[in-house]
């Protein structure tokens, strides 16, 4: 099996709109179809406004979508909470807002090997880390599922709060 990562823009210029289109939509992920439906429906349309930037893990031989993550950014404000004074202070809070990277999405499909999402988790932590080399940043979020808060902390991020919604919890990391 030969994987590669790509990057959704450079697919936009490669491929036209209907080869794209039916190229994503054979993503399958049933433990999270929001994710099938990211990929499918807002994806492109995030990555051509500049909101994000999608990167596929695609078995080549097959030219089948292994998963996929989202890069992102999006800021954390933070009024009260129980964190500590040490992850406070690695916020680099002004005015109670911190600048963070995001991960918006991380999915694998159904049938793609166990451990998949740590080498995409690795994959985006390496790119935020050359962001961070070259202006600044250093905590990356995301927004899980109560399921998955063991998953995220035994990869290393920390439980910051539950969003204001109170169905989603807000994990970070610092690089
Ligand atoms: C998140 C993900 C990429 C991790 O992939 P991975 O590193 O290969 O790890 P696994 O798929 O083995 O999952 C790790 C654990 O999380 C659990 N898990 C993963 N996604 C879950 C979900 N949506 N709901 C409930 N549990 C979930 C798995 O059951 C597994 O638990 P176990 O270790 O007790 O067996 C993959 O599980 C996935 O695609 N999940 C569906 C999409 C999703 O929910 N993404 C979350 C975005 S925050």
């Amino acid at each position: 099996m030969t994987i590669r990562t790509h990057q959704l823009s450079e697919l936009i210029k490669e491929m036209n709109k209907k080869e794209l289109s039916s190229f994503l939509s054979r993503f399958k992920c049933s433990r999270s179809t929001d994710s099938e439906r990211f990929l499918r429906e807002v994806s492109v349309m995030h990555d051509k406004k500049d909101i994000s930037r999608t990167h596929l893990i695609v078995d080549s031989e097959e030219d089948k979508i292994l998963g996929y993550f989202t890069l992102a950014l999006k800021c954390l404000s933070l009024n009260e909470c129980d964190l500590s004074k040490s992850t406070v202070e690695l916020m680099n809070l002004n005015e109670g807002v911190a600048q963070a990277y995001l991960i918006g999405q991380l999915a694998k499909a159904d049938d793609a090997a166990s451990g998949l999402g740590k080498r995409m988790l690795d994959e985006a932590l390496k790119a935020f880390i050359d962001g961070k080399r070259k202006f600044g940043c250093r905590m990356v979020r995301l927004d899980c599922k109560d399921e998955l808060i063991d998953y995220y902390v035994s990869y290393g991020f920390q439980h910051i709060r539950r969003n204001h919604e109170k169905d989603l919890n807000q994990m970070a990391i610092f690089i």
